[in-house]
């Protein structure tokens, strides 16, 4: 099947990438000219373990390419998914323009098409958004009836920063709405080389799956941190409690990591988004409301920790780990950025040390001194605290006998606290 993307972001460039593998023929679009050059010469324009092989292996097969030029890619293909950001605002609602104009110029190449073209919604949109936005302006610029003249689908992606490539490649269900059979037809035809249950059905269903997803994955992190906190002033190991709690087939074992708060560009503009959603439709909506609230305290907890056990102004206090989650140099919304600027507030001088996030923190924090190696934090500060589970913070041996504050329970060591065991 011929498929164009419009987007080469996250999740843009990883599901053209894995169209491509699979077996279809794929064209990216994209109004950043670097971002499509470097697709061109085999380069992926962001990380993810094993993305830039695939987009390698696939433009030599000829069976990925990118351009600027959205009307040839629609012209070119026979599905065109929309796959621009959708930024969170101050109230927790999106920022659509990016999928409006992207819906109005696909709107106006399929309107000198003969053949007949859906548009799938890719992009992450509050529930009613594909419906209630999208339809209008691509009937509008069409001139034509959605489900008639063109198909009309919304295909949420269920993408973990790290294991991207796995878990498009090997989803757990592919979700999809869809307008008309038109649409719905070519859905089935493109997913059909994987292996997973399908779930079709409409618009605004496959929108909501895709923020009740996220929404309880958030909540899950938020209540066990609350729950950790309880230990920690028990004095027991939320791990243990954790652990068989897990054990429960109704709960299970995954997603019960207590720690510093959940981190990444999708927990907290989703769950905010559907608050926000909830509040248009007059549904309070006090719990997800609660999520964000308990999630946006929950890193302070090891400052909390740290200055209850030494005064850290005019110390050197150490960080390893900035990113949001190991694997990864994304620090969007990471706890990390709540706890070097308390620590500052109080006067600290901070020394961080992250394997690939270094650069993008220094953009947020100039004043922050950036060391070489997790070793050289511990030797240049009087204390240290754990914000990310990189593996190579694991070593018990690299603190000595300074004192550590582990906000991931990645380690354990000589003089150590856990922020929640
Ligand atoms: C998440 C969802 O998992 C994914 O399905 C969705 O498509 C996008 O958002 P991502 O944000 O990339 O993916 O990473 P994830 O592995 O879910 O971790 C998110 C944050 O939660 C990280 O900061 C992580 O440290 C934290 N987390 C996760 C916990 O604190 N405890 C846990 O048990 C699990």
């Amino acid at each position: 099947m011929r498929a164009s993307l419009v987007g080469t972001g996250y999740v843009g460039i990883v599901t053209g990438a894995c169209f491509a593998h699979s077996g279809h023929d794929v064209i990216m679009v994209d109004n950043i000219k670097e971002k499509v050059d470097a697709i061109n010469a085999g380069r992926s324009p962001i990380y993810e373990k094993g993305l830039e092989e695939m987009i390698s292996e696939e433009v030599r097969r000829g069976r990925l390419k990118g351009t600027t030029n959205l009307r040839e890619a629609v012209e070119f293909s026979d599905i065109t998914f929309i796959c621009v950001g959708t930024p969170a605002l101050p109230d927790g609602s999106q920022n659509l323009a990016y999928v409006k104009a992207a819906a109005e110029e696909i709107g106006a190449a399929i309107e000198e098409k003969d053949i007949f073209h859906t548009v799938v919604v890719k992009s992450t949109v509050a529930p009613g958004t594909t419906l209630g936005t999208v339809k209008p302006i691509l009937e509008q610029t069409t001139g034509k009836k959605a489900g008639e003249g063109f198909g009309l689908g919304m295909n949420p992606e269920f993408l973990k920063e790290g294991d991207a490539l796995n878990d498009f490649l090997k989803p757990d269900r592919i979700v999809y709405g869809c307008v008309g059979e038109g649409a719905a037809k070519m859905l089935r035809e493109i997913y059909a080389p994987f292996s997973a249950p399908v779930i079709e059905k409409d618009c605004t269903t496959a929108e909501m799956i895709k923020y009740a997803s996220n929404s309880l994955l958030a909540a899950r992190v938020a209540l066990i941190d609350e729950i950790g906190n309880i230990c920690k002033a028990l004095g027991i190991d939320v791990r243990d409690v954790a652990a068989a709690a897990g054990m429960d087939r109704r709960i299970g074992p995954h997603f019960l990591h207590a720690g510093i708060g959940f981190g990444g560009s999708c927990f907290r503009k989703d769950v905010s988004a559907l608050a926000w959603k909830g509040g248009e439709l007059g549904v309070e909506t006090p719990i997800l409301s609660s999520v964000i609230s308990q999630n946006d305290a929950q890193p302070l907890r090891i400052v909390q920790l740290l200055t209850s056990r030494m005064d850290v102004k005019g110390r050197r206090i150490g960080i390893l780990g900035l990113s949001f989650k190991p694997g990864t140099d994304d620090i969007r919304d990471a706890p990390s950025i709540v706890v070097v600027r308390s620590l500052l507030e109080k006067g600290a001088k901070v020394v961080a040390y992250d394997p690939m996030a270094k650069e993008n923190f220094s953009k947020l924090f100039p004043q922050v001194s950036y060391a070489k190696s997790a070793s050289e934090v511990v030797a240049s500060s009087d204390s240290v605290l754990v914000l990310t589970e990189w593996k190579e913070f694991a070593d018990p041996s690299l603190y000595g006998n300074k004192p550590v504050f582990d906000g991931r329970g990645v380690t354990r060591t000589a003089n150590y606290e856990g922020v929640c065991w």
